[in-house]
């Protein structure tokens, strides 16, 4: 496995590998990989001639009061990981190759960055939007492939490559989950024992809005309704948004007719929990509501 760090030897090796015909594959991290990284490494092995992981705490992301500075970046323990998974390229640029004095451009994607997460973290999807823009121009890969535990982030990049003719097939793997339902995340080891415990309850949240789908309820207050009723039970637990939404736009939906996503995010102790679910209701016999790509809906 190659380790390169500087964005004009990544780009000297993207052109020879094009040159060569392989297809490129990239799995845009920041690092501190888990089960959930690996999973979307696995399958864009699958996927691609040429695997590059890029691992890179974006600064731009994360806002004043975010933990930039306590970010885990467990480097050599990250590249094992990357070895065995097949990786052949490590991205892995300097804050300064990335983002080099004179540094203006920012993409943002003005309705899908306002709302949800959005909402808490205003300049974090433009943060994400404008490193995976650069990502993409710098190593031109032919897939990239994105987790549905960060919903919005996927739905975000869709538009993006959609509306700036990337030219990048995005595909987005299922969550993956503790043994509890918790969704993986690099952030869950501030979770103390006690937490650790109780973060499955956002998940237990999502499915009573998933059962209730599943029972025939149709109406986006009651769903909701039935997820809020969970989160409450955790008086440790607080709301940060629980919606009901259409998984293209992400707007809230009145009424549940086909396919909708469950998002929610919640606070507890210093970590801040996000989760999703997918539903379709013309499915409600079936326990499979989660869909691996966001292009079957
Ligand atoms: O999902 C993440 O880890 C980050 O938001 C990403 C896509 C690597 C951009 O920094």
């Amino acid at each position: 496995m190659k380790i390169i760090r500087s964005p004009n030897a990544m780009a000297a090796w993207r052109e020879r590998l094009i040159y060569e015909g392989a297809k490129i594959g990239l799995v845009p991290t920041m690092g501190a990989l888990h089960e959930g990284h690996r999973a979307l490494i696995q399958a864009a092995r699958l996927r691609c001639d040429a695997l590059v992981v890029s691992i890179f705490v974006n600064p731009i992301q994360f806002g004043p009061q975010e933990d930039l500075a306590k970010y885990p970046r467990p480097i050599s323990q990250d590249r094992t990981l990357c070895r065995k998974d097949g990786v052949d390229i490590c991205f892995e640029p300097t804050v300064e190759a990335m983002y080099p004095a004179g540094f203006q451009t920012m993409v943002t994607l003005p309705a899908l960055a306002c709302r949800w997460e959005g909402e808490v973290r205003p300049h974090h999807f433009s943060g994400v939007a404008t490193v995976v823009t650069k990502l993409f121009g710098i190593i031109r890969p032919r897939i990239a492939i994105f987790g549905q535990k960060d919903f919005q982030q996927s739905v975000l990049v869709q538009q993006l490559v959609k509306d700036l003719d990337l030219g990048v097939e995005i595909a987005v793997h299922p969550t993956v989950r503790e043994a509890d339902g918790l969704a993986k995340s690099s952030r869950n080891i501030y979770l103390s024992p006690d937490d650790r415990i109780r973060a499955a309850t956002l998940h237990k949240s999502l499915q009573a809005g998933a059962d209730a789908i599943r029972t025939g309820i149709t109406n986006g207050k009651t769903i909701r309704s039935a997820m809020v009723r969970v989160i409450k039970n955790e008086p440790a637990m607080t709301i940060d948004y629980l919606t009901v939404c259409d998984p293209r736009t992400l707007e809230p939906l009145s009424y549940v007719n086909s396919r909708a996503v469950l998002l929610g995010a919640v606070r507890l102790g210093p970590v801040r929990l996000i989760d999703n679910l997918l539903v379709a209701s013309s499915q409600r016999s079936s326990s499979r509501i989660e869909v691996f790509s966001r292009e079957k809906l």
